[in-house]
C-alpha cells in the first residue's frame, strides 16, 4: 500500500552517500513528476457539483483525480440530468457494479441496455436464443421505479444531502458470474404504451416525474456463413423469437448489434447484403412496435479510423430512419497510432457530421443557425435517432524499457502492446505513481505515462474533462449518448450527465 511510502528507506539510504549522489539522484527522479503525496480517496455522495469538486478541469492532477473519481454529486442531482438528449448505457454481467449504478442513476438515462443475448445455432442446427439466464427481474424492478424531479439545467442549487444509505446498495456481487435466475415475477411492469422512446432534447420541466429508462437488452447474431444468409432470407423464425422474449419479460426493445460483425466479414461488400441486413432489421422493428416496443441498431462509425475498418454506410442506415428508435453508433477503438487516444474529438466529429449531412455533399455547414446538419449531400439521419457512442474503458499500452532514446522509441512502435482497462486500473495507478496526467489538446483526451514492472506505459482514459468535452459535442449536434459500458468507469462520469 500507500507507494509514497517506499521513498522511505531509499532517503535512509541515501543519507550514507557522499553528498553530490544525494542531491543528485532524488533531484533527476522528481523532474519527472510533482511529488507524491498521501491521498485520501474519497466515495460516496458530496454536496458539491463536480466542477466544485475541481475534477471537471483539463489540468487535474493524479491525486486529485484518484481521490475524487468515485465521490459524484448526490441529493437531488442523483435524478437530475444537465444532458436533454436520449442516454442509453450499457451493462454487462463482467462489470457488475454498471448494475448498482445502473440503478442509481437511472433518472439519468433514457435507455439501458443489459449485454445478455445471443442469436446462435444450437448442438442440433436449430436457431437459439441465448442468455435468458441473465435476466434479473428484481434488478428491472429497481430500474424502473421512479425518481423525483425532470428538468436539467445547470446550477448546482438544491442541495440537499438526504442521499439516504446508498451507499452499499451497489450489491457488490463479485465473482458471481451470471446465473440465477431471481423469482418468478415476469411482467415487468412495462405495459409497453410505446413511443417515448426519443425522450426528446429539451429538458422536461422540472418537479414531473420522468419515465423510468427503457430496456432494451443488446443482442448479438453469432451466425456466419450459410447460417446468415439462411436468416436473411427467413427471418420470421428469428423475429418471432426476440418478439416473444421482449413480451414475456417485459423489456421495451432490443439493441441489435450485428452490423459491426458483419462489417468487419466483410459481408456488405457483396451487392445484396446491405439491402437484406437492412430487411431484417426493418422486420424485426416492426414486429416489436406491434407490442409498443423499438429497436436501437448499434452500428460501426460512419468514418473508419482508417482504411478497411468497418463503418457503417450512411445511405443504407438512412433507410431505416423513421423505423428504428436510434442507432448506436460506436465512436471508439480509433487507436489510429499506438500509443494514442481511444476517441479524438475531431474523428467523432467528422463522423457526426457525416452521419447528419450525408456522406455525398463537401459539408460545409456554414450557416449560422441553431443545430447543425441538413447540408451536405445523400441521405442522412436525424440527430434525434443518432446515440453517439462514448467510451467509459480506456487503452493501457506498454513496451520494454530498454532505457531506447525516444528517436528510436519510433522504429520500435511495434513492439507496443496494448490491452483495453478499466478505471480500477487506471485509478489505482494514479494513486500509486502520482504520474503527471498529460491532456491531448488535439484528440481531447487525458492520458498518464509512467514505468513500471520494467516497461513504460501510457494510459488513455476517459475522465470527467474528456467526458465534458463530448457532452458539448453532442449538444452541438443535437444527438444523444451511448455509454459502453456503465460498470468500466467512475462514478463522477454520472454528475455530467
Ligand atoms: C438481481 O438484482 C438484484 C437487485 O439489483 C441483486 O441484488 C441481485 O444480486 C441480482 N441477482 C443476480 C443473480 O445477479
Amino acid at each position: 500500500m500507500a507507494a509514497w511510502r517506499q521513498c522511505g528507506p531509499w532517503r535512509a539510504a541515501a543519507l550514507a552517500l557522499p553528498l553530490v549522489l544525494l542531491l543528485a539522484a532524488p533531484r533527476a527522479a522528481a523532474a519527472d513528476r510533482p511529488p507524491r503525496r498521501k491521498l485520501q480517496p474519497r466515495s460516496g455522495p458530496s454536496p458539491l457539483p463536480i466542477e466544485a469538486r475541481g475534477l471537471a478541469a483539463r489540468d487535474v492532477g493524479a491525486a486529485e483525480l484518484a481521490e475524487g473519481a468515485r465521490e459524484w454529486e448526490g441529493g437531488a442531482a442523483v435524478a437530475r440530468r444537465r444532458f436533454g438528449g436520449a442516454v442509453l448505457a450499457y451493462v454487462t454481467p463482467w462489470h457488475r457494479q454498471g448494475y448498482g449504478w445502473a440503478v442509481r442513476f437511472r433518472g439519468k438515462l433514457t435507455h439501458v441496455s443489459p449485454v445478455w443475448y445471443q442469436l446462435r445455432t444450437d448442438g442440433e442446427g436449430q436457431l437459439a436464443l441465448v442468455g435468458g439466464h441473465e435476466h434479473n427481474a428484481t434488478w428491472l424492478r429497481e430500474l424502473r421505479e421512479p425518481t423525483e424531479g425532470g428538468g436539467c439545467g445547470g446550477g448546482g442549487a438544491a442541495v440537499g444531502s438526504a442521499e439516504g444509505g446508498s451507499g452499499d446498495a451497489e450489491g457488490r456481487a463479485a465473482g458471481s458470474s451470471g446465473s440465477a435466475e431471481s423469482g418468478g415475477d415476469e411482467s415487468g411492469g412495462s405495459s409497453g404504451g410505446g413511443g417515448s422512446g426519443d425522450a426528446g432534447h429539451t429538458c422536461s420541466a422540472g418537479g414531473a416525474r420522468k419515465p423510468p429508462p427503457r430496456v432494451l437488452p443488446r443482442v448479438v447474431i453469432e451466425l456466419g456463413g450459410r447460417e446468415l444468409l439462411l436468416l436473411l432470407e427467413r427471418p420470421g423464425p428469428a423475429i418471432e423469437r426476440l418478439a416473444e422474449e421482449a413480451e414475456r419479460r417485459g423489456y421495451d426493445g432490443f439493441v441489435l448489434d450485428a452490423w459491426q460483425a458483419w462489417a468487419a466479414m466483410g459481408a456488405f461488400r457483396e451487392g445484396g447484403f446491405g439491402p437484406a441486413a437492412v430487411g431484417f432489421a426493418r422486420a424485426l422493428a416492426a414486429a416489436l412496435r406491434r407490442g409498443g416496443r423499438g429497436l436501437v441498431l448499434a452500428v460501426p462509425p460512419a468514418l473508419p479510423a482508417a482504411a478497411g475498418r468497418p463503418h457503417s454506410d450512411v445511405g443504407l442506415l438512412a433507410g431505416l430512419g423513421g423505423e428504428v428508435e436510434g442507432f448506436s453508433v460506436m465512436t471508439y477503438d480509433h487507436l489510429a497510432a499506438i500509443p494514442g487516444p481511444n476517441a479524438p474529438l475531431p474523428w467523432m466529429e467528422a463522423n457526426l457530421k457525416l452521419l447528419l449531412e450525408g456522406g455525398g455533399g463537401s459539408g460545409g455547414s456554414g450557416g449560422g443557425g441553431g443545430g447543425k446538419g441538413s447540408s451536405g449531400g445523400g441521405p442522412a439521419l436525424e440527430p434525434g435517432s443518432v446515440l453517439l457512442g462514448l467510451n467509459f474503458y480506456g487503452y493501457e499500452f506498454s513496451r520494454p524499457d530498454d532505457g531506447a532514446p525516444a528517436a528510436a522509441a519510433a522504429a520500435g512502435a511495434a513492439r507496443w502492446s496494448f490491452d483495453a482497462v478499466v478505471a480500477e486500473r487506471f485509478l489505482s495507478a494514479l494513486a500509486r505513481l502520482q504520474p503527471a496526467l498529460a491532456w491531448d489538446g488535439e484528440a481531447g483526451e487525458h492520458y498518464a505515462k509512467f514505468k513500471e514492472g520494467g516497461k513504460r506505459r501510457r494510459i488513455y482514459f476517459p475522465t470527467p474533462a474528456s467526458l465534458a468535452a463530448r457532452v458539448a459535442l453532442a449538444r452541438e449536434w443535437g444527438v444523444g449518448l451511448s455509454i459502453w459500458e456503465l460498470g468500466q468507469g467512475m462514478e463522477a462520469f454520472f454528475d455530467l450527465l
